[in-house]
């Protein structure tokens, strides 16, 4: 098997430093994002030494911890929701930089109190007055603090200090809502204030797209109509709703996971080479991109698009209920769990390349990937020998788990006669480079403290997303579904899901 040679390795495109001196202050402090994610990535960017050396994080929301109280909080959690084993002294020196402040999200006293705490703490531990908002808060606020945070004066950039604002998703609910957010927001903030994050390109291999497709001679020549028959993009969990679902309820799988997860997926394979790596070079290609998808029209929505929702079967050989019977959702509930689309791009480069997206809970296996399956070698030089169809070849990114690429080809199986077999050529991301625990929000917050939003949607491109899946979401609305629930736990969603591809021939990847 090849080596990857060490200076190679060592190839930085842009050399990572500490977070500017800042303090982070995180709406929803008492919730699941934060205590599972956000505490855990910012106590790893502190063990890679790229916290900024004067930081401070300030928790904020509704519940009445005081400093105390909620440093012993998060102290009792954290060995619970941290990526390895906890070192006691830089727990310790992470503690001594938290603070909390309670209050409620709509109240504008606790905005005003907000900037007193911000300048009492900016003079314990000496922050320079940079403040890093994060919105780790139901959707319904994220308008209302960013107004509350304008109206308190604390958006405002001034002399040295810089003001960002990190909004989680779902950014919106359809078109409409998402620009009359993006509205509400600017008319507050900036564009280059507003960090709208999508922590799936928090993961090294949906970055590592990038360098694979433009960092190499060779694939770029045939990454192209010409050479590709289509594409396949997975998000396939194992889980069902958990806990969550009440918030599931209201969004459903195309929702949650079609206009920025899969969205970005697309745009990432399917892209114009930008003319550098600076951020608004590269979010213009996404952008283009996403502009390229054809906007499906009522009929259209009804040969494109599938949605499923999940019966009782099985999760790793455990017997589970259907969607209907799980914690806060409809025992009638309509809502999808399943969703897949076949897409086109109006664009030169894609012209006739279907992209074929699904994602879903309850699926058979945990995977999220793209394939790229090209066309058929003619079979013409074998067909004296008996073989009846080539394999096509096809390329894997595999996004999780077990991050990696492989390349599918045909080889002779040996023997006296000619008999072709399929072979993958295969590399694994661990094998090489080792693997560093991580939350999948480390980069984005350290590119936040350093103002690169390369790996934030820019405004143009969520509302995009939105374009493509809001009439999807009108037919469906319309038409409520007759079928539901129409695919057992465990397997892999719907047969309407199968007859999508296979009505051109093709067929979803058999993800191994
Ligand atoms: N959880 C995840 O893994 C995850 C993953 C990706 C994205 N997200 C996104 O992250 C955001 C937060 O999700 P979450 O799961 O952490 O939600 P959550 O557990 O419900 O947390 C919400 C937080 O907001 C507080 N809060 C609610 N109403 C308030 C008010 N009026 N004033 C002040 N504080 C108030 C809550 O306090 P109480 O607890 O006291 O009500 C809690 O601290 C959502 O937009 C979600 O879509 C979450």
């Amino acid at each position: 098997m090849a080596t990857v040679e060490e200076q190679e390795v060592g190839q930085q495109l842009v050399t990572a430093h500490p977070g500017d001196p800042c303090t982070i202050v995180i709406f929803g402090a008492s919730g699941d994002l934060t205590k599972r994610k956000l505490i855990p990535a910012i106590y790893n960017l502190l063990r890679t030494k790229f916290m900024p050396e004067r930081f401070a994080v300030l928790g904020v929301s509704i519940d009445n911890f005081t400093d105390e109280s909620f440093r012993e909080q998060l102290s009792g959690e954290v060995s619970q929701y941290a990526t390895e084993k906890v070192d006691r002294d830089l727990w310790k020196t992470f503690v001594s930089r938290l603070y909390y402040f309670g209050g409620n999200f709509q109240d504008p006293e606790l905005f005003a109190g907000l900037k007193a705490k911000l300048g009492a703490i900016d003079k314990e531990q000496d922050t320079p007055g940079n403040y890093l908002f994060y919105l780790a808060t139901a959707p319904q606020f994220f308008g209302e603090i960013v107004r509350q945070l304008g109206d308190a004066g604390l958006s405002r950039q001034e002399g040295n200090h810089w003001r960002r604002v990190i909004i989680e998703k779902p950014f919106g609910r359809d078109l409409d809502s998402a620009q009359a957010l993006n509205r509400e927001v600017k008319s507050v903030l900036a564009e280059n204030q507003i960090y709208r994050i999508d922590h799936y390109l928090g993961k090294e291999t949906v970055q590592n797209m990038l360098v694979f497709r433009f960092g190499n001679g060779i694939f770029e020549p045939i990454w192209n109509r010409r050479y590709i028959d289509h594409v396949q993009i997975t998000a396939a969990e194992t889980v069902g709703v958990e806990e969550r679902g009440g918030y599931y309820e209201t969004s459903g799988a195309l929702r949650d996971m079609v206009p920025n997860h899969m969205m970005q997926l697309v745009s990432m394979t399917g892209m114009e080479p930008p003319l550098s790596f600076d951020s608004e070079a590269v979010r213009d290609e996404k952008a283009k991109l996403l502009h390229a998808i054809q906007v499906a029209s009522p009929e259209e929505v009804l040969t494109r698009a599938v949605r499923g929702q999940y019966d009782a079967g099985t999760e790793d050989n455990h017997p589970v209920p259907a969607y209907r019977h799980e914690p806060h959702v409809n025992p009638d509930s309509q809502v999808e769990t399943y969703a897949a689309l076949e897409l086109h791009i109006d664009n030169w480069r894609w012209a006739g390349v279907p992209f074929y997206i699904r994602t879903g809970k309850r699926l058979q296996k945990r995977a999220t990937e793209i394939t790229i399956q090209f066309k058929r070698a003619p079979k013409l030089l074998f067909q004296e020998a008996g073989v009846e169809r080539m394999t096509a070849n096809m390329l894997v990114v595999r996004i999780q788990p077990d991050e990696g690429i492989s390349l599918r080809f045909s080889a002779k199986v040996p023997g006296p006669s000619v008999k072709i077999g399929s072979v993958d050529m295969n590399f694994q991301y661990s094998h090489y480079f080792g693997t560093a625990p991580s939350t999948g929000y480390e980069t984005l917050l350290l590119d936040c403290m350093i103002g690169d939003p390369t790996l934030f949607q820019r405004d143009d491109m969520v509302e995009a997303g939105w374009r493509v899946i809001t009439p999807v979401l009108d037919v469906w609305k319309a038409l409520p579904p007759r079928d539901f629930p129409n695919y057992r736990s465990g397997t892999w969603g719907p047969k309407e899901a199968d007859h999508l591809l296979e009505r051109e021939g093709r067929y979803w990847r058999d993800v191994d």
